[in-house]
């Protein structure tokens, strides 16, 4: 049996599952004034609000009996230290040595900084030049997943601290993606940042070879090296397709893709931002380990942070996580934060090799706080589903509408938890003048069940600094969730899987066992429907 099932806290939690689905998230803030207190935490201009979460404070105690019971500060511990944490793939996962001063693979990190550094420098000093003499002004980076999404998740996130070279992100194999990105580029102006771990991604290759085209049409094929960069775990791959040797930079074995923001990959981020904001980003998430690592558990963020997230996936058995940043430069969030969750813990098999009897990653999703008020927020109001939120909220901004926008933040919450009864809905339609008969017929379409769980976090303003603190979070929060599943966080077998699907298509030989479907689609695509 799986370590979480043989904890008594399991079974416990369990059954109080079942006991609070029964209660109205309004009954607990009716019968207790101090709630807010209670169930909320602060840490270095953060605040974290799980009041409005399905929880008590016997809930509380149980999710605490749980993280002794699994004895969560040893798996902190063992994740800092460069364990082999990821115990598929007998790796250690030290994205946290990369933004730590000093520690474990400390001359790697230094050597990676520095060939980051002078990179960095030469194109923002606009030194860098091209096969024809001129200088670069473009970076494009080609990559995917781990290798796109963090990166770009910043270079959003930072737009206003942008002041180096165009930076542009082609993810998608879809020739448009890179035909658009290349529209008001000229090669002689332009470089590509081909980034990837393991360097043998289709799609990622497959763009770096049209790239490589439009850089060889424009410049002729010697030149066309020079236009080339690489991050990789695999240099000698790099090279081999034609990246010249002091163009690669090194990505270590043991940082994960989708831990990977802090390391090399971000050279177009670093180029846009310059090595002293990526640096004030590299600090904020130390900052975010130094507290991990070292706040007893019930006063630390990431981990209560990924209780509450395990007590609703898990213990509850709640199947979505919608993620809602209140702030334009946070949209894609969600995006990035789809991988770092689903490719992270959204598996079933433990370390026992048994499947997990508890349901693991949610469905998270999302998309940018106000916008999704006219669009998807009316099922959470009057769907049928129980649907648990994030409300992430930057403090600051620039005018009166920053306030309107933290302040709807709030009021979604507060009614999404609160609910408007039936008895409120026909007061209020009567109130607004309709006969009694209308307003009963009307009424059962106003009210809203409320009951609706959410976490708001009120951040510092976005910086550098607080968007590292920001990422660091989440990542340790995903881990937190991960060691009490007894899943491995850190490999992702089933991507591969799919990746070997592909690749048999691709190569035109069906599998002998190839189902219907797929052959009758393969035709209808091949032949026309
Ligand atoms: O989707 C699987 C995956 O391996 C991710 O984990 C990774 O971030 C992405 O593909 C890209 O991989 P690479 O950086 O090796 O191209």
């Amino acid at each position: 049996m799986n370590l979480l099932m043989q904890t008594s806290a399991w079974p416990a939690l369990r059954s109080k599952a079942i006991q609070l689905s029964r209660v109205h998230l309004r009954n607990f803030f009716e019968q207790d004034a101090e709630r807010f207190a209670r169930f909320s935490l602060r840490h270095d201009g953060w605040l974290l609000d799980y009041s409005k979460q399905r929880v008590d404070g016997e809930t509380m105690t149980m999710l605490m009996d749980l993280v002794s019971a699994l004895d969560l500060p040893r798996g902190i511990r063992a994740l800092a230290a460069g364990d082999q944490i990821n115990f598929t793939e007998r790796r250690a996962a030290l994205h946290m040595a990369l933004r730590a001063q000093d520690g474990s693979h400390a001359d790697v990190v230094r050597d990676c900084r520095a060939a980051l550094e002078h990179w960095v420098r030469l194109i923002r000093n606009r030194e860098l030049l091209g096969a024809t003499g001129q200088t670069i002004t473009h970076l494009i980076n080609l990559g995917i997943g781990g290798s796109d999404l963090g990166p770009r998740l910043a270079m959003e996130a930072l737009e206003p601290q942008w002041n180096g070279p165009v930076v542009k992100f082609v993810a998608n194999l879809d020739p448009v993606a890179l035909d658009l990105a290349l529209r008001d580029c000229k090669p002689a102006h332009t470089a590509f940042v081909i980034s990837s771990k393991s360097f043998t991604t289709q799609e990622t290759l497959a763009n770096a070879q049209v790239a490589m085209k439009w850089l060889a049409d424009g410049l002729g094929s010697a030149g066309v090296g020079q236009h080339l960069f690489a991050v990789t775990n695999r240099p000698a791959a790099a090279q081999e397709l034609g990246v010249p040797a002091h163009h690669c930079l090194f990505l270590p074995e043991w940082v994960g893709g989708r831990y990977s923001v802090w390391s090399s990959i971000s050279l177009p981020l670093a180029c846009a931002i310059g090595m002293q904001a990526f640096g004030e980003m590299l600090e904020g998430a130390r900052s975010m380990d130094e507290h991990f690592t070292r706040a007893p558990m019930n006063a630390n963020l990431p981990v209560m942070f990924g209780l509450i997230d395990f007590w609703n996936a898990s213990g509850m058995g709640l199947e979505t996580l919608a993620v809602l940043p209140y702030s334009h430069l946070l949209r894609s969030l969600p995006s990035y934060l789809q991988q770092l969750e689903m490719e992270s813990n959204g598996k079933r098999c433990t370390s026992t090799g048994e499947l997990s009897r508890a349901p693991t990653s949610p469905v998270v999703w999302g998309g940018s706080g106000i916008v999704g008020q006219h669009a998807y927020h009316q099922q959470f109001y009057q769907g049928t589903r129980m649907m648990p939120m994030h409300f992430i909220v930057p403090r600051g901004g620039r005018d009166e509408r920053s306030r309107m926008m933290q302040l709807n933040a709030l009021a979604q919450s507060a009614a999404l938890m609160r609910g408007k009864t039936r008895d409120e809905a026909m007061e209020e339609l009567k109130r607004g003048g309709l006969s009694e008969q209308e307003a009963t017929r009307l009424a059962p379409h106003v009210a809203c069940p409320g009951n609706q769980p959410s976490t708001t976090l009120i951040m510092p303003e976005l910086t550098p600094r607080s968007l590292g603190q920001l990422i660091a979070l989440y990542e340790h929060k995903v881990f937190v969730q991960g060691w009490l599943l007894g899943i491995n966080s850190f490999d992702q077998y089933g991507v591969e899987y799919g990746k070997q699907m592909a690749r048999s298509l691709a190569s035109g030989r069906l599998p002998s066992d190839a189902d219907a479907s797929t052959r009758g689609l393969l035709s209808a695509l091949e032949h026309g429907v």
